[in-house]
């Protein structure tokens, strides 16, 4: 028997080579807008490929003015693509136009039909990440992508968040859990929700989920840790939700060290858009640590003395060992209990010179049935106001929406540059 030419295996193994230095794509939403089919069916391909798996890819035709048109009234998420077979003004002029309603965070890549340097150099002074010039193969696209979103000296990937409230049973973690499902439905881009309430844990119960394994798999084996690890002890709740469940069982005591959560967090913002966490209301080392090192935290409030007290410490606590980051975001909750003496709202905010960025009444029914059913508010009633109240929360935490009404903001690095400047002026 002769062995002919085996060109499969040519393919597979020049392939191969081809792929060797590009990494896996982390849960990025990417968004494309082309002009031309040759340039959509090599994304598309890429987006087939395993390296890419987790990221979450739509191809869209229209090219560059599609994209300006339709970011006007949606999120952008982590990476949009746009090709445009024009160079000139009106290319630039299109791109000032996306620029103006790109939130922070999002990078944009322009694919090209010409090879010209002083474009090139135009469009990274508007503060695109990347130029590429069709035609190129699958594997260019990707190794562009995994540059951008996996080089070592770039900034994580994810924005981590943290709920907690100034007073036990005061609505924390049902806020952080309606929350993340809400950013999850918005964004359409992975949200994990790490339950660090490790004994009494609802965020299992909330979304109706009884994983075998979760954040005690995480905290008993840290040297393991990455992504891989991580990746098996989550729990799918949505379809870009999952689940950092807590044990919620009392077999064991859970007597954390300080730094034992951090570096979980850490890893995990690597490569997930969004983290939720769901802080219990303790004051231990690692709930300080975790505060202090959260990108956004939230303080739940009841209207009562005591959690004005608590949210009054938690503020001057996390504003002087944070000086440089937002202040923490207030959300007033369980408001208008019959017949309870309450703080009002104006008054709890005047005392902390804090705008609340949410009021939440209290509803016993709609939150009793969706704590029972193990579902979502939004879910247990699509048109109640809460819902919307939810989705609020969440594009002020993840910051979209602010940054739209700011206008004229470019390109994700350029606007951290300028909040860089900023702060330090400031
Ligand atoms: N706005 C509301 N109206 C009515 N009930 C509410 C509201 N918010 C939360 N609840 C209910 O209050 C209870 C406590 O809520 P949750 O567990 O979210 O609070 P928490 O602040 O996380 O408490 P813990 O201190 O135990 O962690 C739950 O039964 C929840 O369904
Ligand atoms: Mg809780």
């Amino acid at each position: 028997m002769t062995r002919g030419f085996d060109l499969d295996r040519f393919r597979e193994e020049a392939g191969a080579e081809a792929a060797a230095d590009i990494k896996l794509i982390p849960r990025i939403a990417l968004q494309a807008f082309c002009e031309t089919p040759g340039v959509a069916k090599v994304i598309e391909a890429a987006a087939a490929d395993r390296r890419m798996a987790k990221a979450h890819v739509k191809v869209h035709m229209g090219g560059l003015a599609a994209a300006a048109e339709f970011y006007g009234s949606a999120p952008t998420p982590n990476l949009i693509v746009v090709e445009s077979k024009d160079a000139g003004r009106e290319m630039l002029g299109l791109l000032d136009r996306l620029a103006e309603v790109c939130d922070a965070g999002t990078k944009v890549v322009v694919i090209g039909h010409v090879n010209d340097v002083l474009l090139y150099r135009e469009l990274m002074r508007r503060g695109v990440a990347e130029y590429m010039v069709a035609p190129f193969e699958l594997f260019d696209f990707m190794r562009t992508v995994g540059e951008i979103f996996c080089a070592p000296d770039r900034a994580p990937l994810g924005r981590t968040i943290a709920f907690i409230g100034a007073r036990g049973g005061v609505g924390s973690s049902t806020i952080a859990h309606n929350v993340s499902w809400s950013i999850s439905k918005m964004l359409e881009a992975d949200v994990v929700l790490a339950d660090l309430d490790l004994a009494w844990g609802t965020a299992g119960l909330d979304f109706n989920q009884d994983p075998a394994q979760g954040i005690a798999e995480a905290l008993s084996q840290p040297d393991r840790v990455d992504d891989v690890f991580l990746d098996r002890i989550l729990a799918k709740c949505a379809e870009h939700l999952s689940l950092l469940a807590a044990p919620s069982t009392l077999e064991r005591a859970y007597d954390l060290d300080e730094a034992a959560v951090e570096p979980i967090m850490d890893t995990m913002r690597q490569s997930v858009p969004t983290v939720v966490m769901d802080v219990p209301h303790q004051w231990t080392g690692w709930v300080r640590r975790t505060l202090r090192a959260a990108d956004e935290v939230v303080i739940v409030a009841s209207p009562d003395l005591a959690s004005l007290r608590n949210t009054k410490n938690l503020l001057d606590f996390l504003k002087q060992s944070r000086p440089n980051d937002r202040a923490p975001h207030l959300v007033l909750s369980q408001v208008g209990v019959p017949k309870r003496p309450e703080i009002k709202a104006v008054d709890f905010a005047k005392a902390l010179e804090v705008e609340p960025v949410a009021v939440i009444p209290f509803e016993p029914a709609l939150f009793g049935a969706a704590a029972n059913n193990g579902q979502m508010i939004a879910e247990i009633d699509p048109r109640s106001p809460i819902g919307e109240i939810f989705r609020t929360i969440g594009q002020v935490v993840t910051g979209r929406g602010e940054v739209r009404k700011q206008k004229k903001t470019a390109f994700g690095p350029l606007l951290a540059k300028l909040r860089r400047g900023q702060s330090k002026a400031g």
